[in-house]
Order: C-alpha cells, then sequence, then structure tokens
C-alpha cells in the first residue's frame, strides 16, 4: 500500500540515514479538517474580503472570484493535500523536501524554500495584527476608545497605539509590546503542544467558538435599523445586494480578475506551503479528497456568509454604499478597524459587541498564525533533528526580532504584504501547478489524490488541473506582473528597500538551511 515505500509502520518514516523515525500523526479526521479549516479562515475571511470585495465593485468581483475558486483553487487546493500526504511518507514536512521528492532535480527543493519563506515572511506582519485584534477586544470591552465616533478619531487612536503617530492616547510602544508579545507566546505554546496535541486541540475549541462568535454578529448586522437622516441605499438588504448583484461592466477590469484570485489564494491559503505541512502529518492512505473539499467550504462559508454579511453590511447601513467604498479605498483595516468600531459604538451593547468582533478576528487570526509558523518549525525540527521545543523556540526569537520592522513602519508590512503575501503566493501557485501537473505527471498526481478518497473526484479535475489551472493562472501571474510591478513607490524609499532587502536575506538563509538539511536525502523513492 506504500508503493515505493520501504516497510515501516504508518507512524514512522524511513530517514535519509535508514533509521525509522516516528512521525508527529493527527489524532482524528475531524480535528484534521478543523485545523485545515481554521488555518484557511483567518483575517483573510474578516478584513481582507470585505474590503476586496468592496473595493472592486461588489458582487462583480465574485465572478471572477468563483470562477477561480472553481478553476485554481480547488484543484490546487487537492494537488497540496496529495503532495503534502506524499512527501510525508518520506518525513518532510515542509516544500522544500517535499518538492525534493516529487521532482529530482536540484532546483526543486529551492522551489520549495517559497512555501517556507512565504508564511514566515508573512507571520512578521500577520502575527502583530492579530494582536492589534486582540488589543482592539480587549480596548472595546474596557471602552478605552468610548467617544470616538469618527473615522479620524479612531484612525489616529490605532496610530498611536501602533506607534506609527504619538498623540494622547498612548506614550510609547509599551501596549503594542504587551499584546505583541501574548500572542506570539500563545502561538509558541500551541505549536510546542505538537500536531495532535497542540494545533488540533486548539482547533477543536477555536473553530467553534469563532463561528459561534460569527454567528452572533450576522444575528445583530441582519437586525440592524438604518441611523435618523440614513439614504434610501442605507438597508441591510443593500448591503446583501452589494455582494451579490454583480455588475457584469466591471468584469472587463483586469484589475478585478487579479483581487479576485489573490483573495482566493490568500484566503484558502493555497500557494503558501502551509496546506502541504499540515496534510504531511496524514497516514499514507488517508483521504485527501473529502478533506481538501471541506476546507473550502468551512472557509467559504465563513468568508462569503459571515465574513461578507458583517463588515459589508454593518457599514453600508451605517454610511452608505458610497462611503464604504470610500473607506475600503484608505486600506484594508479601514472597514474592520476604523468603521466597525465606530458602527457597534451606535448600538446597545456596544462595547460588547466590539468586543465580540475584535475576538472573533484574534481567533480567526490566531488558528492562521499557528498554521504559518509550522513550516519553520518542521524545517528547523526534520532538517536538523532537534527536539519539537527547541525548534519552536528558535523560530519563535526569530519571529521576535525579525517582526521589529512590519512592527515599527507602515511601509515595511505593505512591502511584505505584496511580495510574500499577494506576488509570492501566485508565484509559488504557479511552479506547484506545473511540478504537479506535469513533472511529477498528472496520472500519478491523480493516483495521489483519488487514492484512500472519501469522495469521488470528478474526473474533469484532472484535464482541469494539468491545462486550465496553470494557463489561468500564468496569466493572471502576467496581468499582476504588468499592471502592479513598477508602479510608485508609496512609502518611504528606505522602508521599501528595507523590506526588500530583509525578504532576501530570509529567502537566502531558509535556502542555505534546506541545501544543509536535505543535503544526505535522496530524490529517488528508496
Ligand atoms: N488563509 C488565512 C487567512 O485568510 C491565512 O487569513
Amino acid at each position: 500500500m506504500w508503493g515505493e515505500q520501504p516497510s515501516c509502520s504508518p507512524h514512522c518514516y524511513i530517514s535519509s540515514q535508514g533509521t525509522s523515525l516516528i512521525r508527529d500523526r493527527w489524532a482524528t479526521k475531524t480535528g484534521l479538517i478543523l485545523a485545515l479549516a481554521g488555518n484557511a479562515i483567518g483575517l483573510g475571511n474578516f478584513l481582507r474580503f470585505p474590503g476586496q470585495a468592496a473595493a472592486n465593485g461588489g458582487g462583480a468581483f465574485m465572478i471572477p472570484y468563483f470562477l477561480s475558486l472553481l478553476l485554481i483553487g480547488i484543484p490546487l487546493m487537492w494537488a497540496e493535500c496529495a503532495m503534502g500526504r506524499y512527501g510525508g511518507r518520506f518525513g518532510h514536512g515542509h516544500t522544500a523536501g517535499i518538492f525534493h521528492r516529487l521532482w529530482p532535480h536540484p532546483i526543486s527543493k529551492y522551489i520549495g524554500v517559497f512555501g517556507i519563506f512565504i508564511p514566515f515572511t508573512v507571520a512578521l506582519y500577520y502575527i502583530p495584527i492579530t494582536s492589534w485584534c486582540l488589543a482592539f477586544s480587549w480596548f472595546s470591552f474596557s471602552g478605552a476608545y468610548e467617544g470616538l465616533v469618527t473615522r479620524a478619531e479612531i484612525g489616529d487612536f490605532l496610530k498611536a497605539f501602533q506607534g506609527w503617530e504619538s498623540n494622547a492616547h498612548f506614550h510609547g510602544r509599551g501596549a503594542l509590546y504587551f499584546f505583541f508579545l501574548l500572542t506570539l507566546a500563545l502561538n509558541l505554546m500551541i505549536l510546542t503542544g505538537g500536531i495532535a496535541r497542540g494545533i488540533e486541540r486548539f482547533a477543536k475549541l477555536a473553530l467553534p467558538a469563532l463561528f459561534g462568535l460569527a454567528v452572533v454578529l450576522v444575528i445583530r448586522v441582519l437586525t440592524l435599523s438604518p441611523p435618523a437622516g440614513a439614504g434610501p441605499d442605507q438597508t441591510v438588504l443593500s448591503g446583501l445586494g452589494f455582494v451579490w448583484n454583480p455588475d457584469l461592466r466591471l468584469l472587463g477590469d483586469w484589475k478585478v480578475w487579479m483581487s479576485a484570485a489573490g483573495q482566493v489564494f490568500f484566503t484558502i491559503s493555497v500557494g503558501w506551503g502551509i496546506i502541504h505541512t499540515y496534510t504531511s502529518y496524514l497516514g499514507p492512505d488517508d483521504d485527501v479528497a473529502l478533506t481538501g473539499l471541506s476546507t473550502v467550504s468551512l472557509n467559504e462559508f465563513a468568508e462569503i456568509v459571515l465574513g461578507g454579511t458583517i463588515a459589508i453590511t454593518a457599514s453600508v447601513v451605517f454610511f452608505g454604499i458610497i462611503a464604504t467604498q470610500d473607506i475600503v479605498a484608505g486600506g484594508t483595516f479601514d472597514l474592520g478597524f476604523q468603521a466597525m468600531a465606530i458602527i457597534f459604538q451606535q448600538l446597545p451593547f456596544g462595547s460588547l459587541l466590539g468586543g465580540i468582533w475584535f475576538l472573533l478576528l484574534f481567533f480567526a487570526g490566531l488558528t492562521s498564525a499557528v498554521a504559518i509558523t509550522q513550516p519553520a518549525v518542521a524545517l528547523i525540527q526534520e532538517g536538523f533533528g532537534v527536539t519539537r521545543g527547541r525548534a519552536v523556540a528558535l523560530v519563535g526569537l526569530a519571529l521576535l526580532t525579525l517582526s521589529v520592522p512590519a512592527l515599527w513602519w507602515r511601509g515595511v508590512l505593505d512591502e511584505l504584504d505584496f511580495w510574500a503575501g499577494t506576488f509570492a503566493l501566485l508565484l509559488f501557485g504557479f511552479a506547484e501547478a506545473v511540478i504537479f501537473g506535469w513533472i511529477f505527471g498528472i496520472e500519478r498526481g491523480w493516483r495521489e489524490i483519488t487514492r484512500g478518497a472519501d469522495i469521488r473526484v470528478p474526473a474533469i479535475v484532472k484535464p482541469v488541473l494539468k491545462y486550465v489551472t496553470p494557463v489561468f493562472l500564468g496569466a493572471i501571474l502576467l496581468g499582476f506582473v504588468f499592471q502592479s510591478l513598477g508602479g510608485p513607490l508609496e512609502s518611504a524609499p528606505w522602508q521599501i528597500w528595507g523590506a526588500r532587502g530583509l525578504m532576501l536575506a530570509i529567502f537566502i538563509g531558509l535556502a542555505s538551511m534546506v541545501r544543509v538539511a536535505l543535503r544526505a536525502s535522496p530524490t529517488e523513492d528508496a
């Protein structure tokens, strides 16, 4: 049943030295699906999606969004799950090792480095943003921003907290660091527990809590009444209509297509390397087909039904459609942090509702933060034979020091988000589609996807994965290169170039580690 794999019990693998090593495993299928869904459902669903949808024409955005989901997102999710489980047979929990096995060529492991580089680099700003959500939850419950009811006032409060501007609300970055360290410590604590006893246990608690909080907010938003003096478009129905009524004229705008594809990658976590890592802890014949589909389905429920309803509808009811578009034009955080903080203050039990909103964001962020930290942990643990606790501590130390520039300077954060959190996802997604469909080979790939499957994967997925996914993704990527690269630099050049230098240093550092870690590892199935 293990094909070419040498004999070994289902819970171990044969190392490159020929010894049999025990590997962590998911304890239950439900736990794995919750962990994968927790990894996918994140700030992208509740902060990024409403911002992207509103900025790209609402309903017009949803057509390329669903096409990207069907033609790229779901096929790649299945491919990544299959690749991850395949790599896990050889003890690899990171894409450098997995690609090294999929394609016996010296370059393959360096392409795989992207699957460690992307999540690690995104973690440098994702964990800080998650910590802001925890902070704002506390600020709402404790009434710290009560009475700040204009976007300018809340914006100043947020920037003062971030240390990006100083004013009367905060002195120094003490509060910022307190919440950041708390969030980082929670993340590391969960990871120290391991796959089944850390990540899986946490997901079993956090996911139901997250859905519970979101449902409370959806019910509250759907029962909102427009404020006094509201215009005719300020209703719950207009808010929902804004997300669901497509304006077909906007489909001619390439930027809408790129944003939609980018959002699909970000939200379901394909093109990151983290799906590979999570599924590498599966058994060799465990299902990946139903697992992948369940992950996407749970994520889309959280994104479209919950994420799409809460922020956009609330903002349309309180500010109207034009003002909502104006808010999101100011930045991804403006809808979630500024508009929502203002809206909840207008409602009875506003500080409770605001606290719930930011707590929801925090839970969503933390379940994803754990996932984006794990590939680097896997590299150190497996590649250098150190214990999990030490590997987690080393990655924690790296995150603590390397997050400082993103915590301090907005220009650095934006630059990391653009290159690692957007461009690299599409690039890595394209590379893996080609490697899986053409080099590893679609026939072998299909066998991997369907082996042990608990559902019948439609046969059409096979040609889609081989032809449509790379072509569609390649076109999006080319459009992205022409339209987005080389645009005017909006932040201070030293922040932009500093961030680029940091990313290059991280990539080279990881590539060097991979080179050492895989030196003795054979590429052919031993
Ligand atoms: N997929 C995760 C999110 O949406 C990373 O935030």
